[in-house]
Formats: structure tokens, C-alpha cells, sequence
């Protein structure tokens, strides 16, 4: 059983401590924990078979953050991020939603796929053509696929639209159980084509997915306690959330916080995260109005409760997520079983970081935190090792100069001390 008060000091310890505890609690095992320390954990080779012309590979620091409990299950959040402070701000969120921490839910995993049909020449007959075959253009689709058959997914429904004089659109919502879709509803989509265009006496142009993936949302609330957070954070978030609400320039910059706390999952469980984001701002505006993706406000106790709705198209099969070595490890520290519980940890994380961002951003400013991390970057470049780093770095941060030339000065002062 893994002891998950035992992470509550991660952030403390040096990586290779870190995946030592991971591998001790029983979390990954011994090869797993060697993979994550290795210096080039995907392989050219491998990368070479994901995508064309390779050349390396890229990588990106991959933290843990700790102190989630989503619906009463203590877990632990890989996130691969190059930004400073989101780590730590995702954890320090969590911590403060304890005990009770998150609640969150996630829709029927269904994605829909979308046939585009040009040069009808009578739309209504095309549509009524269209909608009297459903039944024989949902079985040809689910032959593409008996696997997910079995495994209770497949069409659910088929729909025919105008959209203008001469074009229409076939709508079709498949349950894909535990991949994110792509792959299944495009080849549907090009399965059913020939039938479509018989049917309705026009060309087929576009077969593909939509990444509106409105049918599989997830949702995740939150309440702060009035006496850890403090009133003035309360009414400070409260405040921020209502500036976003109603103004677009923060509520684009209010959603580009609950991102930072989405994607680096996302990305870490090797999913797409630029579907990820085209789903998430689509569904913003989907009133046509772009709105914020939370909403916070009080309670009648004084508490600060948050909300969060948007859609996750996540997959734990196919793809990066089985390709990708650190995705599979990913998962297993997440230790989720399927897609819908990946979505709502996913849902937790972004409501945590934005409740961080408007914490710091209506009280002190974010800049402080920032500035700490940004420290021990400058201390590196200005020539810092081992545990200088952290000592030049919080002579500049105090200082609150934070340069190259300000971190030269402070590592020689380190030096002559340590003669
Ligand atoms: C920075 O990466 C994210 C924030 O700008 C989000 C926000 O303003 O809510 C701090």
C-alpha cells in the first residue's frame, strides 16, 4: 500500500531521492525509476518511428505534484512543464483544499466525428435520404472497429445538418471508450463517405473529428475553508473570477492559468494537448461569449468554492500514450484505470492552478514565486554548482536583482566564504 503522506516533503529532495521513494512506496519499480533518470529516456529510434525526419528529441523537466485527493483517493500528478513555479503552485493548491480536497465527474467518453458534403443538389431530399439509412450507416462505421464493440463502445448517433444552400453535414457521436478518438472516428468517417455521397447525390470533402468534444465533459468543484485560505484570498478570488467574466483579455489570460496546470498532464501521459486546448477555448465561447472556463464564489459559510467544466478528450491507449515510455510511467504513477478518472484528475489540476494564480495574483503578486525559481535559473547560467545554486539564488532573489551580472557577484561572496 503506497503511504502517500510520505510525499508531503518531495519538493525537498533531490530527484534521484525522489524516484527512490516513488520506487520504495511501491509506486513504479526499480527499471522504471532507472528510465526516469536517464538522460535520454525516449530513444532516437523510438522517436523515429512516432514521427518523420527526426533528428533528436526534446525534452521537457517532469515534476510530481503532490497533496491531490480527488473524490477521496490520495494520488500523485506527473506534469511536464518548462515553466517555473506551476509545479509547486498545483501542489501548494492541493494542499490547501485538505482534507476534503476535490470532487470531480466525467461524462461518457463519446467524440464526434464530422462528413462535410459539398454540391447537394437538393438539401432536403439529401437529409431525409440521409436520416432514413441511419441504421445501415452506424453498422458500416462500427465494422471498422469490433474491438470497441466489444468493449460496449461504438455510434451512439448520427445526425444530418444544413449548412447552406448546397451544404450539409453528418454528425456522428461514437462512445470510444478509453482512447481519445481520433484515430477511430476519422476512419469511420472515411468508412462511411462513399454511402454518404450516393445518399445525398453531392461530394464529400472533409472526414474527420472535432475537437469540441462537448459530449465528455468533466467537472471538478472545490471548497476553501474561509479559515486556511483567509477572507481577503476569498473575496480576492471572487473578484478575479468576475474580472474575467467580464472582460476578455483576462478571461483569455484567467484560462491560459487553468492550462498551465492541464497541459503538463496531458503532455506527460503522452496525450494531445493541442486538442486539449482547442476543445478547452472553443467550449469558453461557446455562448459566444469567450468566458472563463472556472467560476468561483462564496458561499453562505464564507468559503471559497470553485468550479470547473470543460472538455477532456483523453486516452490511456494508442498514440504517444503507448509509444511514449515515460506516458505508460506517467500513468502508472497516476495510477488511474481509465480515460474518464485521467479526465477528472486533469479537470482537479486545472481548477487548482487557476485557484493558485488568483490566490497570488490578488495578494501579493506572482512575481515574488517567480522570482525565487528565476533565481536558481540565473544562478546556473551565471556558473552556480551543486549547492551553490540554491545559496546564490537566495542572495539575488533577496535582493530582488535578479541578473547574471547580480548572480556573478553573489557566487564569488559564496566562494570566499566557503574558503
Ligand atoms: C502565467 O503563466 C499564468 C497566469 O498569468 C495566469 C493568470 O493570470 O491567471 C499567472
Amino acid at each position: 500500500m503506497t503511504d502517500y503522506s510520505q510525499f508531503s516533503s518531495l519538493y525537498k529532495l533531490k530527484p534521484a531521492e525522489r524516484v527512490a521513494l516513488l520506487v520504495k512506496q511501491g509506486v513504479i519499480t526499480s527499471q522504471e525509476g532507472d528510465l526516469l533518470l536517464k538522460e535520454t529516456p525516449l530513444p532516437v529510434n523510438v522517436a523515429d518511428r512516432m514521427i518523420e525526419s527526426v533528428i533528436g528529441t526534446h525534452q521537457l523537466p517532469l515534476g510530481i505534484a503532490t497533496n491531490f485527493r480527488i473524490n477521496g483517493r490520495d494520488l500523485l500528478v506527473p506534469m511536464a512543464i518548462e515553466e517555473p513555479s506551476v509545479v509547486a503552485a498545483a501542489t501548494n493548491a492541493a494542499k490547501l483544499a485538505l482534507p476534503k480536497g476535490f470532487t470531480a465527474s466525467s461524462d461518457d467518453p463519446i467524440m464526434t466525428g464530422q462528413v462535410q458534403v459539398v454540391n447537394v443538389p437538393n438539401v432536403a431530399k439529401a437529409v431525409k435520404e440521409i436520416e432514413g439509412h441511419k441504421i445501415e450507416l452506424i453498422a458500416k462505421a462500427n465494422a471498422t472497429n469490433p474491438m470497441m464493440i466489444t468493449l460496449g463502445g461504438g455510434v451512439k448517433a448520427l445526425r444530418c445538418r444544413k449548412l447552406t444552400k448546397n451544404m450539409i453535414v453528418i454528425d456522428f457521436d461514437v462512445d470510444v471508450r478509453d482512447a481519445m478518438g481520433a484515430n477511430t472516428i476519422n476512419t469511420m468517417a472515411e468508412a462511411i463517405a462513399l454511402d454518404l455521397e450516393k445518399l445525398s447525390s453531392g461530394k464529400v470533402r472533409l472526414r474527420i473529428i472535432t475537437n469540441l468534444a462537448d459530449k465528455r465533459l468533466s467537472r471538478a468543484s472545490v471548497e476553501y475553508d474561509k479559515n486556511t485560505i483567509g477572507e481577503e484570498v476569498v473575496d480576492g478570488v471572487v473578484d478575479a473570477y468576475l474580472f474575467a467574466y467580464h472582460d476578455i483579455y483576462r478571461a483569455c489570460t484567467h484560462n491560459k492559468g487553468i492550462m498551465n496546470g492541464i497541459d503538463p498532464v496531458v503532455i506527460a501521459t503522452g496525450n494531445d494537448w493541442r486538442a486539449i486546448e482547442a476543445g478547452a477555448h472553443t467550449y469558453a465561447a461557446i455562448t459566444g461569449k469567450y468566458l472563463p472556463l472556472t467560476k468561483w464564489e462564496k458561499t453562505k459559510t464564507g468559503n471559497l468554492r470553485g468550479t470547473i467544466e470543460l472538455p477532456l478528450a483523453l486516452g490511456l491507449v494508442g498514440g504517444a500514450t503507448k509509444t511514449h515510455p515515460l506516458a505508460q510511467i506517467a500513468l502508472k504513477i497516476l495510477g488511474i484505470k481509465t480515460a474518464q478518472e485521467l479526465a477528472q484528475v486533469v479537470a482537479c489540476v486545472g481548477l487548482a492552478q487557476n485557484f493558485a494564480a488568483l490566490r497570488a495574483l490578488s495578494t501579493t503578486g506572482i512575481q515574488t514565486g517567480h522570482m525565487k525559481l528565476h533565481a536558481k535559473n540565473i544562478a546556473v547560467i551565471a556558473g552556480a554548482e551543486n549547492d551553490e545554486i540554491e545559496k546564490v539564488a537566495e542572495i539575488i532573489a533577496k535582493q530582488k536583482i535578479v541578473n547574471v551580472d547580480a548572480a556573478k557577484e553573489a557566487l564569488k561572496e559564496v566562494r570566499e566564504k566557503a574558503k
